[in-house]
């Protein structure tokens, strides 16, 4: 049997007690966090989410509630009612370590089993037990400090747009599948057999509407479901800040979200982020460090050593050039010092990326390399030169028929090397925008142009007249903020004209019958009055995971879900009734269940 609370009313949180509530009567509640028994005395730390205070039992408690202490376990919940006093011996790591309350009346309101991991800062688990039993993993201080974290850059967010006068609006979850980009959650209507809901990928349209309707500043904590692979910075269900403006321009847009990163920033970390933040032209930032996410903490860049050697005996490099492609490089300062196992590891590598192979030079001072015997000691100079390579710097280059398997292979190893060195500095923040992205990308899988962001996204109107002609060179008005290289957040300026958007439906191989179907309500609204329009959306759970210096948004989230899209804790998604599949008009193929269940199914890495 357990104890009731039965009118005690606590006083504060454990770690709340100060000295100078000493000598008073307080009430506190809490889980067991250690139990010491040394005979006439007992010591007992309670925990709750400020932190942990002792509790004592000595010859001053009443022999009841000793005898009541000593059967306390792990975890057990437990009220405690006692007076404050400083503690003879300090504690220097506890914040309450000078205090401790010396019980009168204990109360067990619940008794516990062992856990099956250690509640403290490392639980020594793997995340997979992590997960299965979450409830006890969020009682662990370090998944505290995340989402109370996170529940502060939401606090922010929201007290920021609000004083520059946004109005937070939701939208519907249950919304019309408009399939474009990933791949949409769908849920059966119970009314409709045969039709179905999909869950947001995000906001975009209502956001567009709510423009159009004349809420001309809107924000939302927004909830977005995506059913795409999952990798340590993705989740099926994540959380967006999703903004959107009436009557700006590009401009605008990043000026204010500049000062929202720089207040975030300023407020969370204590770090002055400096204003207007760097920007990269999506080319640029391909051509100089082989992503459209670069992470500026570190150089590295990208050079191009295509024009030296044009005229060299090297096929792998004049091959490539006469396909067309190109022969690109990174220096790594000191990389002399590399073993050739080392070396050949990184050709490896790049492999993985598309790149058919890795050569390498240290120029000086006495030069070594993978194809010395097809260069010039002129050669040699020209490329040192070019790459502003020093004495033990190496050189690693790629040479491919296609530019950009060169460029994504170099920017891929660009990240690898820096990580084997350790050339990223900790602590540090880099952040920039990568505007004028392509507008279109060509899908080879299905043979059509898609759209890099969206079909709603406005290309820049220097551009227009390619759209046409050769849509894979139109730049769009769209805009990522990348933050220590990682996607932070994007958007874009909408198109806002009707016959633009026709256009643009055209390119994209969607014909006016599908047109008319999944977007007709949008071309319908447009044609009431359509302010200009943009906006952009974070990755909440990205921002707070790259805030709270973690490596995987799971770690700020209290229930995220594994790799292969299940919840370890519920074991969703689960079997459903016949019932509920008859009233929804589903009749499933005779397919065998999969189990959830399974370690080697988490995919955690
Ligand atoms: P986009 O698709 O770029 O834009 O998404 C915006 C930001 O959301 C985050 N994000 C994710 N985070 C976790 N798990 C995922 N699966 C996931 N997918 C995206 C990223 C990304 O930068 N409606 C547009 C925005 C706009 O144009 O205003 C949109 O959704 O941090
Ligand atoms: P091989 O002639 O295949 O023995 O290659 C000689 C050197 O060129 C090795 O160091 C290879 O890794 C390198 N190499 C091969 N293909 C490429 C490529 N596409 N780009 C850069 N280096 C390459």
């Amino acid at each position: 049997m357990t104890d009731t609370i039965r009118g005690w009313t606590r006083s504060c949180r454990c770690a709340e007690v100060t000295n100078e509530m000493i000598g008073e009567k307080l009430t506190l509640m809490g889980w067991c966090h250690k139990h010491r028994d040394l005979g006439s005395l007992i010591f007992i730390t309670l925990r709750d989410r400020s932190g942990e205070v002792q509790l004592v039992f000595d010859e001053g408690s009443p022999e009841e509630t000793r005898e009541k202490a000593f059967t306390v376990r792990s975890e057990y919940v437990l009220a405690a009612r006692g007076t404050l006093r400083k503690r003879s011996s300090v504690n220097p790591d506890m914040k309450t370590g000078e205090l401790e309350l010396c019980v009168e009346e204990l109360r067990v309101l619940s008794t516990a089993k062992t856990p099956p991991f250690y509640i403290e800062d490392d639980a020594g688990a793997n995340e997979a037990l992590r997960l299965k039993y979450r409830y006890l993993d969020l009682r662990r201080p370090p998944m505290q400090e995340n989402l109370l974290l996170r529940h502060r850059v939401t606090l922010l967010t929201r007290e920021f747009f609000d004083q520059e006068g946004f109005l937070e609006i939701e939208t519907p979850l249950l919304i019309k599948s408009t399939p474009e980009g990933a791949r949409d959650y769908l849920v059966p209507s119970r009314i409709f057999n045969g039709r179905f809901f999909a869950l947001p990928q995000s906001p975009q349209l209502f956001k567009q509407l709510l423009m159009l309707a004349g809420y001309d500043r809107y924000l939302q904590i927004a909830r977005c479901f995506r059913d795409e692979d999952l990798r340590a910075d993705r989740q099926p269900e994540f959380t967006q800040i999703d903004l959107e403006l009436a009557f700006v321009d590009q401009e605008d847009i990043m000026a204010i979200n500049e000062k929202f990163l720089a207040r975030i920033f300023s407020e969370i970390k204590g770090f002055d982020l400096k204003l207007p933040l760097p920007r990269l032209t999506w080319r640029e930032a391909m051509t100089r460090f082989g992503s459209d996410k670069p992470d500026l903490r570190f150089g590295l860049e990208i050079c191009d050593l295509s024009d030296l050697v044009a005229d060299s005996d090297f096929m792998v490099f004049t091959s490539a050039l006469d396909a067309g492609g190109s022969v690109r490089a990174i220096t790594v300062p000191e990389g002399s010092s590399l073993s050739r196992k080392q070396i050949d590891s990184l050709g490896e590598y790049v492999k993985t990326y598309r790149a058919k192979g890795l050569a390498w030079l240290v120029p000086a001072p006495e030069p070594r390399g993978s194809f010395l015997k097809f260069t010039t000691p002129e050669l040699i100079n020209n490329f040192a030169e070019r790459c502003q390579a020093g004495p033990d710097d190496l050189i690693l280059i790629i040479a491919d028929k296609d530019n950009d398997t060169v460029l994504t292979a170099l920017g891929e190893l660009r990240l690898e090397v820096a990580r084997r060195l350790d050339l990223i500095p900790a602590g540090e923040w880099q952040a920039l925008w990568v505007t004028e992205f392509p507008l279109f990308e060509y899908d080879d899988e299905n043979q059509r142009l898609v759209a890099v962001h969206h079909p709603f996204t406005s290309p820049l109107e220097e551009d227009l007249a390619l759209l046409e002609t050769a849509p894979e060179q139109v730049r769009a008005q769209a805009y990522d903020i990348v933050l220590n290289g990682v996607e932070l957040g994007g958007g874009s300026i909408r198109i806002h004209d009707q016959e633009l958007q026709k256009r643009m439906f055209k390119l994209l191989g969607l014909g006016p019958e599908v047109v008319e179907e999944r977007f007709g309500f949008l071309l319908e609204a447009f044609q009431y009055g359509v302010p200009p329009h943009g906006g952009i959306a974070y990755g909440l759970d990205r921002m707070v995971m790259l805030l709270a210096e973690q490596s995987s948004i799971r770690e700020v989230i209290a229930f995220p879900k594994v790799q292969n899209s299940s919840c370890l804790l519920t074991s969703a998604p689960s079997a459903v009734d016949e019932r509920q599949l008859e009233e929804l008009g589903l009749i499933l193929r005779d397919l065998p269940l999969i189990e959830l269940d399974g370690v080697e199914q988490t995919g955690i890495e």
